[in-house]
């Protein structure tokens, strides 16, 4: 009798070619880009402390060289959980399409919600958000952006982010982006907990619920900077 054996790479890209494989990798790489948004929104609250100069200390200590190392390991380790995220999210749309049959009208089992049938494009749309946002205050190559020159990078994230802000239309944009990543956060969060099979009658209202509550909360903290600075709340 022979026995066949399954190589674990061939078992893995198995799993992957089903949908349940795509759907595991979405919601690996969704709790990691949850997780950053979550720290990134701490992170940008410091801009109302009382010590003006609180996220330009903070800013300093990330780009510090001494962590150097840290930080392009969670620059990489973010990169690849976006790039696996539109992948999978690209790979598992077309599989869906091409799985409809024709005549097909409505969907009536998973969550027919605004924020479901938005996702494919609140996704890239966010996405291209963050690309713009990486050349505005990471590279300074949409506005001008200042450095407080302690150390080799040490940007002025204050000024960079009030002088930002005080041009509407990039204030708006960036209101606009977190009101779609308000509504991907939601049903992500809330799509990540079905994908892993918790669905109850009990717990799955309050899952959407406390999705819904992290996502306005991120939506919320994150709009607040650019409506506090179009206010004239916040000034450099
Ligand atoms: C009003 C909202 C936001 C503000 C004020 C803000 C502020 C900033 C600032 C100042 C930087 C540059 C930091 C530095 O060079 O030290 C930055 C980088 C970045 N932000 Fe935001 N951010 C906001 C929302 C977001 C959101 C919603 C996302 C993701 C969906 C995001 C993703 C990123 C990424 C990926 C970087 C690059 C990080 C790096 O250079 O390593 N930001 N943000």
């Amino acid at each position: 009798m022979s026995t066949v054996v399954v190589h674990p790479i061939h078992r893995a890209v198995r799993f992957y070619e089903a949908p349940i494989g795509k759907k595991a990798v979405m919601a690996a790489t969704g709790v990691i880009l949850v997780g950053y948004v979550f720290a990134h929104l701490l992170g940008n609250l410091q801009i109302y402390s009382s010590d003006a100069q609180q996220i330009n200390r903070y800013a300093a200590f990330l780009h510090n060289p001494a962590n150097a190392v840290a930080l392009w390991a969670a620059r990489s380790a973010l990169l690849a959980a976006v790039v696996l995220h539109i992948v999978a999210a690209t790979q598992l749309w077309l599989q869906n399409r091409a799985a409809r049959p024709q005549g097909y009208v409505k969907k009536k089992d998973v969550p027919a919600s605004y924020a479901a049938r938005t996702m494919v494009w609140s996704g890239p749309i966010v996405a291209a958000f963050i690309v713009f946002h990486i050349m505005h205050l990471t590279m300074g190559s949409v506005l001008p952006v200042r450095d407080i020159g302690l150390n080799p990078n040490t940007p002025d994230v204050r000024w960079n982010v009030i002088a930002g802000f005080q041009n509407p239309a990039v204030a708006g944009f960036y209101i606009f982006a977190m009101i779609l990543l308000c509504m991907h956060l939601y049903h992500g969060i809330w799509s990540l907990f079905q994908s892993l099979g918790v669905n109850h009658p009990r717990y799955t209202p309050w899952i959407q619920k406390a999705s819904a509550a992290l996502a306005i909360l991120v939506a919320v903290g994150n709009c607040s900077i650019p409506i506090a600075v179009l206010s004239g709340l916040l000034t450099y």
